[in-house]
Protein backbone atom coordinates (compact mmCIF):
# COMPACT_ATOMS: atom_id res chain seq x y z
CA UNK A 1 0.00 0.00 0.00
CA UNK A 2 1.80 3.13 -1.35
CA UNK A 3 1.74 6.14 1.72
CA UNK A 4 1.56 8.74 -1.44
CA UNK A 5 -1.85 7.91 -3.06
CA UNK A 6 -5.26 7.60 -0.69
CA UNK A 7 -6.61 4.34 -0.47
CA UNK A 8 -9.83 3.59 -1.91
CA UNK A 9 -12.62 2.18 -0.38
CA UNK A 10 -15.46 0.28 -1.66
CA UNK A 11 -17.64 0.04 1.85
CA UNK A 12 -16.19 1.96 5.03
CA UNK A 13 -19.31 4.10 4.93
CA UNK A 14 -19.20 5.11 1.23
CA UNK A 15 -21.79 7.92 1.34
CA UNK A 16 -19.92 9.90 4.32
CA UNK A 17 -19.88 13.94 3.58
CA UNK A 18 -18.43 16.83 5.43
CA UNK A 19 -22.45 17.90 5.88
CA UNK A 20 -23.19 14.34 7.76
CA UNK A 21 -19.84 14.63 9.84
CA UNK A 22 -20.61 18.59 10.94
CA UNK A 23 -24.36 17.69 11.68
CA UNK A 24 -22.70 14.46 14.12
CA UNK A 25 -19.91 16.75 15.72
CA UNK A 26 -22.90 19.89 16.70
CA UNK A 27 -25.18 17.05 17.93
CA UNK A 28 -22.11 15.47 20.13
CA UNK A 29 -20.46 18.66 21.15
CA UNK A 30 -23.18 21.51 21.07
CA UNK A 31 -24.65 21.29 24.71
CA UNK A 32 -27.90 23.16 23.38
CA UNK A 33 -28.38 20.30 20.67
CA UNK A 34 -28.13 17.24 23.36
CA UNK A 35 -31.72 17.37 23.41
CA UNK A 36 -32.46 16.52 20.22
CA UNK A 37 -30.10 13.89 19.85
CA UNK A 38 -32.72 10.67 20.68
CA UNK A 39 -35.89 12.66 20.07
CA UNK A 40 -37.24 15.45 17.72
CA UNK A 41 -39.12 16.13 15.13
CA UNK A 42 -36.78 14.91 11.98
CA UNK A 43 -38.20 11.80 12.12
CA UNK A 44 -41.55 12.76 11.25
CA UNK A 45 -39.85 14.97 8.51
CA UNK A 46 -38.00 12.14 6.69
CA UNK A 47 -41.07 9.88 6.70
CA UNK A 48 -42.83 12.66 5.31
CA UNK A 49 -39.99 13.10 2.41
CA UNK A 50 -40.14 9.02 1.78
CA UNK A 51 -43.74 9.54 1.58
CA UNK A 52 -43.12 12.37 -1.43
CA UNK A 53 -40.20 10.78 -2.77
CA UNK A 54 -42.24 7.31 -3.26
CA UNK A 55 -45.72 8.63 -4.13
CA UNK A 56 -46.96 6.29 -0.92
CA UNK A 57 -49.63 7.14 1.63
CA UNK A 58 -47.76 5.60 4.33
CA UNK A 59 -43.91 5.64 5.38
CA UNK A 60 -42.67 4.73 8.76
CA UNK A 61 -39.01 4.46 10.11
CA UNK A 62 -37.14 2.26 12.07
CA UNK A 63 -33.78 2.00 13.60
CA UNK A 64 -32.54 -0.41 10.52
CA UNK A 65 -33.69 -2.81 7.62
CA UNK A 66 -33.36 -5.73 9.78
CA UNK A 67 -36.07 -4.44 12.15
CA UNK A 68 -38.35 -2.69 9.21
CA UNK A 69 -37.84 -6.16 7.72
CA UNK A 70 -39.19 -8.42 10.98
CA UNK A 71 -41.61 -5.24 11.51
CA UNK A 72 -42.91 -5.79 7.84
CA UNK A 73 -43.27 -9.70 8.44
CA UNK A 74 -45.00 -9.35 11.34
CA UNK A 75 -47.36 -6.96 9.73
CA UNK A 76 -48.67 -9.58 7.58
CA UNK A 77 -49.32 -12.17 10.43
CA UNK A 78 -46.92 -14.78 10.62
CA UNK A 79 -46.98 -16.92 12.74
CA UNK A 80 -44.73 -19.92 13.20
CA UNK A 81 -44.50 -22.40 11.20
CA UNK A 82 -45.06 -20.43 8.16
CA UNK A 83 -42.77 -19.72 5.11
CA UNK A 84 -41.16 -17.17 3.43
CA UNK A 85 -39.23 -17.59 0.26
CA UNK A 86 -36.15 -15.79 0.29
CA UNK A 87 -33.45 -15.96 -2.49
CA UNK A 88 -30.22 -17.22 -2.22
CA UNK A 89 -27.12 -14.72 -2.26
CA UNK A 90 -28.66 -12.68 0.24
CA UNK A 91 -27.49 -11.63 3.85
CA UNK A 92 -27.63 -12.94 7.72
CA UNK A 93 -29.51 -10.11 8.43
CA UNK A 94 -32.96 -10.86 6.42
CA UNK A 95 -32.83 -14.63 7.74
CA UNK A 96 -32.53 -13.80 11.30
CA UNK A 97 -35.78 -11.02 11.10
CA UNK A 98 -37.67 -14.04 9.25
CA UNK A 99 -36.25 -16.37 12.13
CA UNK A 100 -37.41 -13.98 14.60
CA UNK A 101 -41.02 -13.48 12.94
CA UNK A 102 -40.97 -17.14 13.73
CA UNK A 103 -40.97 -18.48 10.05
CA UNK A 104 -38.96 -20.56 8.43
CA UNK A 105 -36.60 -19.43 5.43
CA UNK A 106 -37.15 -20.69 2.39
CA UNK A 107 -34.46 -20.32 0.04
CA UNK A 108 -35.08 -19.51 -3.71
CA UNK A 109 -32.02 -19.84 -6.16
CA UNK A 110 -31.18 -16.78 -8.05
CA UNK A 111 -30.22 -16.03 -11.80
CA UNK A 112 -27.24 -15.20 -13.64
CA UNK A 113 -27.92 -11.51 -12.91
CA UNK A 114 -27.83 -12.28 -8.89
CA UNK A 115 -31.68 -12.02 -8.67
CA UNK A 116 -34.41 -14.34 -7.80
CA UNK A 117 -34.97 -16.72 -10.35
CA UNK A 118 -38.91 -17.99 -11.36
CA UNK A 119 -38.83 -21.07 -12.16
CA UNK A 120 -37.09 -22.09 -8.76
CA UNK A 121 -39.33 -19.81 -7.04
CA UNK A 122 -42.39 -22.10 -8.47
CA UNK A 123 -40.65 -25.55 -7.04
CA UNK A 124 -40.23 -23.69 -3.96
CA UNK A 125 -43.72 -22.73 -2.74
CA UNK A 126 -45.51 -25.39 -0.54
CA UNK A 127 -48.64 -24.85 1.31
CA UNK A 128 -47.08 -22.97 4.20
CA UNK A 129 -45.69 -20.38 2.36
CA UNK A 130 -47.01 -17.41 3.28
CA UNK A 131 -44.91 -13.78 2.11
CA UNK A 132 -42.08 -13.44 -0.65
CA UNK A 133 -39.33 -11.76 -0.28
CA UNK A 134 -38.20 -9.64 -3.45
CA UNK A 135 -34.71 -8.80 -3.19
CA UNK A 136 -33.18 -6.06 -5.89
CA UNK A 137 -29.70 -7.25 -5.80
CA UNK A 138 -27.39 -4.30 -5.78
CA UNK A 139 -30.02 -1.89 -7.25
CA UNK A 140 -30.81 -4.55 -10.33
CA UNK A 141 -34.36 -4.49 -10.68
CA UNK A 142 -35.59 -8.40 -10.13
CA UNK A 143 -37.99 -9.83 -12.53
CA UNK A 144 -40.38 -8.20 -10.69
CA UNK A 145 -43.53 -8.73 -12.84
CA UNK A 146 -42.87 -12.60 -13.44
CA UNK A 147 -42.28 -13.22 -9.79
CA UNK A 148 -45.04 -11.24 -8.69
CA UNK A 149 -47.50 -13.43 -10.72
CA UNK A 150 -46.85 -16.07 -9.16
CA UNK A 151 -47.04 -14.76 -6.26
CA UNK A 152 -50.89 -13.35 -6.90
CA UNK A 153 -51.15 -17.24 -8.05
CA UNK A 154 -49.87 -18.69 -4.81
CA UNK A 155 -51.50 -15.91 -2.71
CA UNK A 156 -48.30 -14.96 -1.38
CA UNK A 157 -47.81 -11.62 0.22
CA UNK A 158 -44.75 -9.62 -1.31
CA UNK A 159 -42.27 -7.60 0.73
CA UNK A 160 -40.10 -6.00 -1.58
CA UNK A 161 -36.40 -5.77 -0.35
CA UNK A 162 -35.22 -2.35 -1.49
CA UNK A 163 -32.12 -2.26 1.15
CA UNK A 164 -29.62 -1.55 -2.34
CA UNK A 165 -32.22 -0.44 -4.92
CA UNK A 166 -32.82 2.87 -3.20
CA UNK A 167 -33.98 5.07 -6.29
CA UNK A 168 -34.57 2.02 -9.06
CA UNK A 169 -37.21 1.68 -11.17
CA UNK A 170 -39.35 -0.46 -13.67
CA UNK A 171 -40.96 1.26 -16.35
CA UNK A 172 -41.26 4.59 -14.39
CA UNK A 173 -42.79 2.91 -11.19
CA UNK A 174 -39.75 2.78 -8.22
CA UNK A 175 -39.23 -0.09 -6.65
CA UNK A 176 -40.56 -0.98 -3.26
CA UNK A 177 -43.90 0.37 -4.77
CA UNK A 178 -44.88 -3.06 -6.81
CA UNK A 179 -45.52 -5.10 -3.51
CA UNK A 180 -47.53 -4.92 -0.33
CA UNK A 181 -45.00 -3.23 1.84
CA UNK A 182 -41.03 -2.07 0.28
CA UNK A 183 -38.37 -2.12 2.97
CA UNK A 184 -35.63 0.68 2.77
CA UNK A 185 -32.13 0.87 4.42
CA UNK A 186 -30.12 3.68 5.60
CA UNK A 187 -27.38 1.59 6.78
CA UNK A 188 -23.20 2.75 6.65
CA UNK A 189 -23.39 0.76 3.04
CA UNK A 190 -26.49 1.75 1.38
CA UNK A 191 -27.70 4.12 -1.30
CA UNK A 192 -28.11 6.95 1.51
CA UNK A 193 -26.94 6.49 5.05
CA UNK A 194 -27.55 7.66 8.54
CA UNK A 195 -25.17 5.21 9.91
CA UNK A 196 -28.22 2.67 11.35
CA UNK A 197 -31.51 3.73 9.69
CA UNK A 198 -34.44 1.81 7.78
CA UNK A 199 -38.14 2.00 6.64
CA UNK A 200 -41.37 0.27 5.88
CA UNK A 201 -43.47 2.32 2.74
CA UNK A 202 -46.31 1.31 2.09
CA UNK A 203 -50.19 1.79 -0.19
CA UNK A 204 -52.15 -0.29 2.07
CA UNK A 205 -54.17 1.14 5.03
CA UNK A 206 -55.12 -2.01 6.58
CA UNK A 207 -51.05 -2.47 6.54
CA UNK A 208 -50.17 0.79 7.59
CA UNK A 209 -52.34 0.95 10.55
CA UNK A 210 -50.63 -2.51 11.71
CA UNK A 211 -47.13 -1.08 11.34
CA UNK A 212 -47.69 2.23 13.49
CA UNK A 213 -48.83 0.36 16.42
CA UNK A 214 -45.63 -1.63 16.19
CA UNK A 215 -43.82 1.59 15.94
CA UNK A 216 -45.67 2.91 18.02
CA UNK A 217 -44.67 0.28 20.97
CA UNK A 218 -40.73 0.43 20.31
CA UNK A 219 -38.35 1.68 22.59
CA UNK A 220 -36.14 4.96 21.75
CA UNK A 221 -33.37 4.53 20.98
CA UNK A 222 -30.64 3.97 23.83
CA UNK A 223 -28.15 7.29 24.24
CA UNK A 224 -25.26 5.22 24.36
CA UNK A 225 -25.62 3.52 21.12
CA UNK A 226 -27.14 6.83 19.32
CA UNK A 227 -23.80 8.65 20.13
CA UNK A 228 -21.68 5.33 19.24
CA UNK A 229 -23.61 6.11 15.68
CA UNK A 230 -22.84 10.04 15.73
CA UNK A 231 -19.09 9.12 16.46
CA UNK A 232 -19.28 6.73 13.96
CA UNK A 233 -19.22 9.56 10.93
CA UNK A 234 -15.72 11.88 12.10
CA UNK A 235 -13.93 8.65 12.99
CA UNK A 236 -14.81 7.08 9.52
CA UNK A 237 -14.18 10.66 7.91
CA UNK A 238 -10.94 10.99 9.54
CA UNK A 239 -9.39 7.69 9.30
CA UNK A 240 -10.32 6.73 5.57
CA UNK A 241 -8.54 11.04 4.98
CA UNK A 242 -4.84 8.85 6.85
CA UNK A 243 -5.57 5.49 6.00
CA UNK A 244 -2.69 5.21 3.72
CA UNK A 245 -0.62 6.69 6.02
CA UNK A 246 -1.41 3.23 8.47
CA UNK A 247 -2.31 5.82 11.23
CA UNK A 248 -6.36 5.92 9.73
CA UNK A 249 -6.17 2.16 9.59
CA UNK A 250 -5.43 1.33 13.46
CA UNK A 251 -8.00 4.56 14.03
CA UNK A 252 -10.50 2.11 12.20
CA UNK A 253 -9.21 -1.02 14.01
CA UNK A 254 -8.89 0.15 17.29
CA UNK A 255 -12.33 2.44 17.66
CA UNK A 256 -14.00 -0.63 16.08
CA UNK A 257 -12.36 -2.97 19.16
CA UNK A 258 -13.24 -0.82 21.83
CA UNK A 259 -16.60 -0.31 20.37
CA UNK A 260 -16.58 3.05 19.84
CA UNK A 261 -18.06 2.53 16.30
CA UNK A 262 -20.32 0.42 15.92
CA UNK A 263 -20.52 -3.01 13.52
CA UNK A 264 -22.40 -3.72 10.21
CA UNK A 265 -23.36 -7.30 11.81
CA UNK A 266 -22.82 -8.35 15.37
CA UNK A 267 -21.09 -11.93 16.54
CA UNK A 268 -24.42 -12.77 17.96
CA UNK A 269 -26.11 -11.72 14.52
CA UNK A 270 -23.82 -14.11 12.63
CA UNK A 271 -25.05 -17.27 15.20
CA UNK A 272 -28.24 -16.14 14.18
CA UNK A 273 -29.09 -14.55 17.80
CA UNK A 274 -30.91 -10.95 18.30
CA UNK A 275 -28.77 -8.31 19.65
CA UNK A 276 -30.49 -6.45 22.78
CA UNK A 277 -30.27 -3.09 21.52
CA UNK A 278 -32.57 -2.94 18.94
CA UNK A 279 -35.46 -3.06 17.84
CA UNK A 280 -36.12 0.38 18.75
CA UNK A 281 -37.19 3.59 17.14
CA UNK A 282 -34.78 6.04 15.16
CA UNK A 283 -32.69 8.74 16.58
CA UNK A 284 -33.81 12.30 15.58
CA UNK A 285 -30.14 13.22 15.50
CA UNK A 286 -29.70 10.03 12.97
CA UNK A 287 -32.75 10.97 11.12
CA UNK A 288 -30.91 14.64 10.84
CA UNK A 289 -28.26 13.05 9.02
CA UNK A 290 -30.68 11.26 6.20
CA UNK A 291 -32.58 14.05 5.56
CA UNK A 292 -29.55 15.96 3.75
CA UNK A 293 -28.92 12.72 2.26
CA UNK A 294 -31.97 12.24 0.98
CA UNK A 295 -32.32 15.44 -0.90
CA UNK A 296 -29.14 13.78 -2.84
CA UNK A 297 -29.78 10.62 -3.77
CA UNK A 298 -31.01 11.09 -7.03
CA UNK A 299 -27.52 13.21 -8.05
CA UNK A 300 -26.02 10.35 -6.35
CA UNK A 301 -27.36 7.70 -8.30
CA UNK A 302 -26.63 9.07 -11.02
CA UNK A 303 -22.94 9.34 -10.51
CA UNK A 304 -23.16 5.52 -9.64
CA UNK A 305 -24.35 5.13 -13.33
CA UNK A 306 -21.90 6.62 -14.73
CA UNK A 307 -18.96 4.89 -12.99
CA UNK A 308 -20.97 1.64 -13.43
CA UNK A 309 -20.81 2.74 -17.59
CA UNK A 310 -17.24 3.30 -16.93
CA UNK A 311 -16.31 0.34 -15.67
CA UNK A 312 -18.55 -1.29 -18.33
CA UNK A 313 -16.71 0.61 -20.78
CA UNK A 314 -13.10 0.00 -20.28
CA UNK A 315 -12.42 -2.68 -18.35
CA UNK A 316 -10.94 -5.54 -21.08
CA UNK A 317 -9.37 -8.38 -18.94
CA UNK A 318 -11.09 -11.42 -20.33
CA UNK A 319 -10.41 -13.11 -16.78
CA UNK A 320 -13.49 -10.96 -15.66
CA UNK A 321 -16.68 -11.70 -16.40
CA UNK A 322 -18.59 -8.69 -16.18
CA UNK A 323 -22.35 -10.18 -15.78
CA UNK A 324 -24.32 -6.70 -15.84
CA UNK A 325 -22.62 -5.29 -19.23
CA UNK A 326 -25.12 -6.49 -21.62
CA UNK A 327 -28.60 -4.83 -23.07
CA UNK A 328 -31.03 -6.98 -20.79
CA UNK A 329 -29.63 -5.14 -18.01
CA UNK A 330 -28.83 -1.66 -19.24
CA UNK A 331 -32.48 -1.73 -20.24
CA UNK A 332 -33.32 -1.32 -16.59
CA UNK A 333 -32.81 1.49 -14.54
CA UNK A 334 -30.48 -0.19 -12.00
CA UNK A 335 -28.52 2.07 -9.77
CA UNK A 336 -25.44 -0.25 -9.39
CA UNK A 337 -25.59 0.02 -5.18
CA UNK A 338 -22.09 -2.29 -5.98
CA UNK A 339 -20.96 -3.35 -9.22
CA UNK A 340 -20.54 -6.72 -9.31
CA UNK A 341 -17.71 -8.77 -11.26
CA UNK A 342 -16.95 -12.66 -11.32
CA UNK A 343 -14.02 -14.66 -11.37
CA UNK A 344 -12.42 -17.69 -10.09
CA UNK A 345 -11.07 -17.32 -6.43
CA UNK A 346 -11.72 -13.59 -6.19
CA UNK A 347 -9.27 -13.31 -2.80
CA UNK A 348 -6.53 -13.17 -5.46
CA UNK A 349 -7.68 -10.30 -7.03
CA UNK A 350 -8.62 -8.60 -3.59
CA UNK A 351 -5.20 -9.40 -2.25
CA UNK A 352 -3.33 -7.81 -5.27
CA UNK A 353 -5.71 -4.76 -5.53
CA UNK A 354 -5.40 -3.84 -1.53
CA UNK A 355 -1.42 -4.23 -2.08
CA UNK A 356 -2.38 -1.23 -4.20
CA UNK A 357 -4.03 0.85 -1.62
CA UNK A 358 -7.43 -0.36 -3.55
CA UNK A 359 -9.82 -2.33 -1.05
CA UNK A 360 -12.30 -4.20 -3.23
CA UNK A 361 -15.50 -5.24 -2.20
CA UNK A 362 -16.64 -9.06 -1.27
CA UNK A 363 -20.16 -8.82 -0.95
CA UNK A 364 -21.82 -11.83 -1.38
CA UNK A 365 -18.98 -14.62 -0.60
CA UNK A 366 -21.35 -16.74 0.82
CA UNK A 367 -24.88 -18.01 -0.16
CA UNK A 368 -25.91 -16.48 3.02
CA UNK A 369 -23.54 -13.56 3.77
CA UNK A 370 -21.20 -13.17 5.05
CA UNK A 371 -18.76 -15.83 4.86
CA UNK A 372 -18.22 -17.05 8.65
CA UNK A 373 -21.78 -16.78 9.57
CA UNK A 374 -23.96 -20.22 11.05
CA UNK A 375 -25.12 -21.34 8.38
CA UNK A 376 -26.97 -24.26 10.27
CA UNK A 377 -29.15 -21.44 11.49
CA UNK A 378 -29.89 -20.03 8.59
CA UNK A 379 -32.06 -23.58 7.66
CA UNK A 380 -30.13 -23.14 4.24
CA UNK A 381 -30.12 -26.78 2.63
CA UNK A 382 -26.60 -26.78 0.99
CA UNK A 383 -27.57 -27.47 -2.31
CA UNK A 384 -30.62 -26.17 -2.54
CA UNK A 385 -29.51 -22.95 -4.18
CA UNK A 386 -26.65 -24.21 -6.95
CA UNK A 387 -26.56 -21.08 -9.16
CA UNK A 388 -26.10 -18.73 -5.88
CA UNK A 389 -23.73 -20.95 -4.28
CA UNK A 390 -21.65 -20.97 -7.14
CA UNK A 391 -21.92 -17.13 -7.92
CA UNK A 392 -20.72 -16.63 -4.34
CA UNK A 393 -18.10 -18.35 -4.37
CA UNK A 394 -16.58 -16.38 -7.69
CA UNK A 395 -18.41 -12.29 -6.91
CA UNK A 396 -16.33 -9.18 -5.74
CA UNK A 397 -17.85 -5.95 -6.15
CA UNK A 398 -16.57 -2.57 -7.33
CA UNK A 399 -17.32 0.96 -6.07
CA UNK A 400 -19.44 3.62 -7.29
CA UNK A 401 -20.15 5.30 -4.89
CA UNK A 402 -20.50 9.82 -4.60
CA UNK A 403 -16.84 9.57 -3.01
CA UNK A 404 -15.49 7.73 -6.02
CA UNK A 405 -14.12 10.06 -8.84
CA UNK A 406 -13.63 9.08 -12.56
CA UNK A 407 -9.80 9.09 -11.44
CA UNK A 408 -10.32 6.74 -9.24
CA UNK A 409 -12.43 4.44 -11.11
CA UNK A 410 -9.28 4.31 -13.60
CA UNK A 411 -7.00 3.23 -10.61
CA UNK A 412 -9.28 0.54 -10.15
CA UNK A 413 -9.77 -0.03 -13.91
CA UNK A 414 -6.17 -0.28 -14.04
CA UNK A 415 -5.53 -2.65 -11.63
CA UNK A 416 -7.99 -4.76 -12.93
CA UNK A 417 -6.61 -4.89 -16.51
CA UNK A 418 -3.17 -5.78 -15.44
CA UNK A 419 -4.11 -8.44 -13.24
C1 LIG B 1 -30.41 -7.40 1.02
C2 LIG B 1 -30.47 -6.79 2.38
N1 LIG B 1 -31.64 -6.63 2.97
C3 LIG B 1 -31.75 -6.08 4.20
C4 LIG B 1 -30.65 -5.65 4.89
C5 LIG B 1 -30.81 -5.05 6.26
O1 LIG B 1 -30.52 -3.70 6.32
P1 LIG B 1 -29.89 -3.04 7.62
O2 LIG B 1 -28.42 -3.18 7.55
O3 LIG B 1 -30.35 -1.61 7.55
O4 LIG B 1 -30.47 -3.73 8.80
C6 LIG B 1 -29.39 -5.79 4.32
C7 LIG B 1 -28.20 -5.33 5.07
O5 LIG B 1 -27.13 -5.22 4.69
C8 LIG B 1 -29.29 -6.37 3.03
O6 LIG B 1 -28.10 -6.53 2.43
Amino acid sequence: MSIFKKTIFTGFSPNLTTRDVATALAYLFFPLKWSGINSGKKVELVEKALKKYFNVKHAYVFDSGRSALLFALKTLGISNGDEVLVQGYTCMVVVNSITQSGAKPVFVDCEDDLNMKAGDLEKKISAKSKVLIIQHTFGLPADIEKLLAIAKKNNLFVIEDCAHSFGASLAGKLLGTFGDIGMLSFGTDKIVSSVRGGALITNNQNLSEKIKIFQDQLPAPKLLRTIQHLIHLPVFYFGKEIYHLQIGKILLFVSQKIGIINKIIYDQEKRGEPVNFYPSKLANSLADILLSQLKDVDVINKHRKEIADYYDKNIKNNRFNLIWNNEKIKSKNCIYLRYPVLIEQPEQILAFAKKKGIILGNWYNSVVAPLGIDLEKTKYVPGSCPNAERLAKKTFNLPTDRNISLKDAERIVEILNNF
